[in-house]
């Protein structure tokens, strides 16, 4: 569905314009016009700018405005629609009593040792129907929406055999096909260790490149490969090996990077160039110099930090090194059961130091190119598909401001109202 829309007289219009995502000192650039209007004709913005400038170019232009929704935006900021750039949304079961472990002192990475943890998300995941995971998958995703986020990208990992890993990727394209959220599919069966691959890896990234990426890549099931390159789970080299090959099938690579420990997930990022390194708690300065020169986003996920209780990224580091930073939720049953974009928001803003306008722009441009779509989102440029979120505040500097509630009023996916606060709530297609 693609709809015709003029949204008018938005306080603040933030543009985040551009088409690559922003680095350092950019980040902070949003090209914001004050009183604007975007108009979105066919699911795809058309012009942007000054109302009273969009509206006497339209009338001049002879254009029939019969098909045109019009929304009047008035003491209410307008931006992109936010890209969740990395959650693990499709799973079987829950595990809120691994987090009941966990506040009496276990450590994540413990419960997952002794066969918990991600281990547990798999026997659930393994026994969920496809139609289960698709009607929990839709839930979800109507509260993605409610927070904003028009595109989010979602992995597998919670199979660890070929038959589940398709299944949950086969569920994401399903997902993609009825809701309007775009899902933006990763394959990650190199997420954890089955017992009866221990001491065996390189056996099962044998089984992955052999048995199930062939699959993955010749259907088209996924556009990204990632791998938890994590001390106790797969080694710098064994990331290499699969990310390397799996780029050779067409896939684009991403890696959950020195989560856990510094193990030079974000130096093998910048080697392989993958689009992003994702986590990097734990970096170090010289992987951090590599990824920024190499163009690598830096995906933070200070959720998960907050809920593991780990230090926070050094985003303000990273930043001021000249690099790339996107946010994103990390939403999954385990480390970060939240798909709130507005905690993300506050706590990068608290905790790693990033302004207002930094965190928009890793939330929209560069979260956009964190999923290699930052030509076709992330901003509110003529060309680009017309996904926005109006704020129910007139600023963009309330959404790390209101710590924990969402600012969105209502949701635009390609031209058309698809979540409006003031009636309930309820998707509209
Ligand atoms: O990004 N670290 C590995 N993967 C996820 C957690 C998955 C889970 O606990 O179920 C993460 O933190
Ligand atoms: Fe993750």
């Amino acid at each position: 569905m693609k709809g015709n829309l003029i949204i008018k007289n938005a306080s603040e219009l933030v543009t985040c314009s551009g088409f690559t995502a922003k680095k350092g000192k950019e980040m902070s650039e949003l090209g914001i016009i004050a009183e604007g209007a975007v108009v979105i004709e066919q699911g795809r913005i058309s012009r942007v700018g000054p109302t009273t400038k969009v509206l006497a170019e339209l009338k001049s232009s002879g254009k029939d405005l019969s098909p045109f929704a019009t929304i009047d935006a008035s003491g209410k900021a307008v931006l992109p629609g936010f890209v969740d750039s990395h959650t693990h949304l499709v799973f079987g079961g829950y595990r809120a009593e691994e987090f009941a472990w966990r506040l009496k002192g276990d450590s994540y990475m413990d419960i997952l040792q002794r066969g918990g943890g991600i281990l547990s998300t798999v026997l659930a995941t393994r026994a969920a129907s496809r139609e289960e995971m698709v009607a929990t998958g839709l839930r979800r995703l109507d509260s993605m929406l409610s927070f904003g986020v028009t595109t989010v990208e979602g992995k597998s990992g919670y199979g660890l055999d070929r038959a589940t890993e398709v299944r949950q990727l086969e569920v994401m394209a399903d997902l993609n096909r009825l809701h309007p959220l775009d899902v933006v599919p990763t394959f990650m069966g190199a997420h954890a260790v089955l017992s009866e691959y221990k001491g065996r890896e390189d056996d099962y990234i044998d089984f992955l490149l052999k048995e199930v990426l062939p699959e993955v890549a010749s259907r088209r099931l996924a556009e990204f490969c990632d791998i938890f390159c994590e001390k106790n789970v797969f080694s710098v080299e064994q990331s290499r090996r699969l990310l390397t090959n799996a780029v050779e099938s067409g896939l684009k690579s991403k890696l959950h990077a020195d989560e856990i420990v510094q193990l030079g997930g974000a130096e093998l990022a910048a080697e392989i160039g993958a689009v992003s390194a994702d986590h990097l708690l734990h970096a170090s300065d010289e992987g951090l110099r590599a990824m920024a020169e190499a163009g690598v986003v830096a995906t933070l996920l200070p959720a998960t930090a907050f809920s593991l209780r780990e230090p926070y990224a050094r985003g303000r580091q990273m930043i001021d090194g000249g690099g790339a930073v996107a946010l994103a939720t990390d939403f999954n049953p385990g480390s970060c059961f939240s798909e709130s974009v507005p905690l993300v928001a506050a706590l990068a803003a608290l905790y790693m130091n990033l302004s207002p306008e930094e965190i928009v722009t890793a939330l929209t441009l560069n979260a956009a190119a964190a999923v290699d779509r930052s030509d076709t989102i992330g901003s509110l440029d003529p060309g680009k598909q017309g996904d926005a979120v109006i704020l129910e505040h007139p600023s963009y500097r309330f959404i790390p401001y209101h710590i924990g509630v969402s600012s969105v009023e209502k949701v635009i996916k390609k031209g058309i109202l698809v979540f409006d606060k003031l009636s309930q709530g309820e998707r509209r297609c």
